[in-house]
């Protein structure tokens, strides 16, 4: 029987024996262009889920049509609820470093690097949600994907302050980490001028 597990701004989620993520409408659009956009987004995630699935675990594509895909089912922990727990944080960061690693090498920008988005199950960290991702070849767009990981672990993980550092020792990419450098300076720089506004 099919049951709605997760509800969010975007989209529906249901279990059934795989996983079913269904795009919502969005009321304050017309509705032939919200049916436009959705397909197109639809269109673009099963691209992205597809050539992921080639490179890190990932869940296996089942079908994808209009909007709507249905995926393997990763039946396993999501790494939010495990990670501050875990006695293997070194390790699973290593891994989660790595696999970004992948992904920005073939050119895919997750778009929402969050430990909700991730999931353990037999000792691999599943990478799930590619409903923000795009390809891109810019250092700037990997730099971003980078920060907006850091910002989600110190928000959720406040606990574990060195959990970033771990991942960044196994992400091979020198220059997209110098550009992170920056593209932290430039957000400190934006949050004062801000305050003092
Ligand atoms: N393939 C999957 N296997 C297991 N759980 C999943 C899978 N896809 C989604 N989920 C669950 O549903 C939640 C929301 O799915 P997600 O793709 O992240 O959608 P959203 O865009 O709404 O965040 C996830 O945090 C996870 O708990
Ligand atoms: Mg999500």
């Amino acid at each position: 029987m099919k049951k709605t597990i997760a509800q969010g701004a975007e989209s529906i989620i249901s279990l059934d024996k795989n996983i079913i993520k269904e795009r919502i409408r969005k009321s304050y659009r017309f509705p032939e262009l919200d049916n436009k956009i959705r397909k197109q987004t639809t269109r673009r995630e099963t691209k992205i889920l597809e050539k992921a699935y080639n490179l890190i675990p990932t869940p296996k594509l089942i079908s994808s049509k209009d909007t709507t895909i249905e995926m393997e089912y990763i039946n396993g922990k999501l790494i939010k609820n495990i990670l501050d727990s875990s006695k293997n944080k070194t390790q699973l960061c290593k891994q989660i470093g790595n696999q970004i690693s992948l992904l920005h090498k073939h050119n895919i920008i997750h778009g929402d690097l969050t430990t909700s988005n991730m999931i353990l199950k037999d000792d691999k960290v599943y990478f799930i949600d590619y409903g923000l991702s795009f390809i891109s070849h810019k250092t700037e767009d990997r730099a971003v994907d980078l920060h907006l990981l850091k910002q989600a672990l110190k928000a959720k993980h406040y606990k574990h302050p060195n959990l970033f550092t771990l991942i960044l020792k196994s992400y091979n990419n020198k220059e997209v980490i110098e550009r992170l450098k920056k593209v932290e300076q430039r957000g400190r720089y934006k949050q004062k001028r801000i305050k003092k506004n």
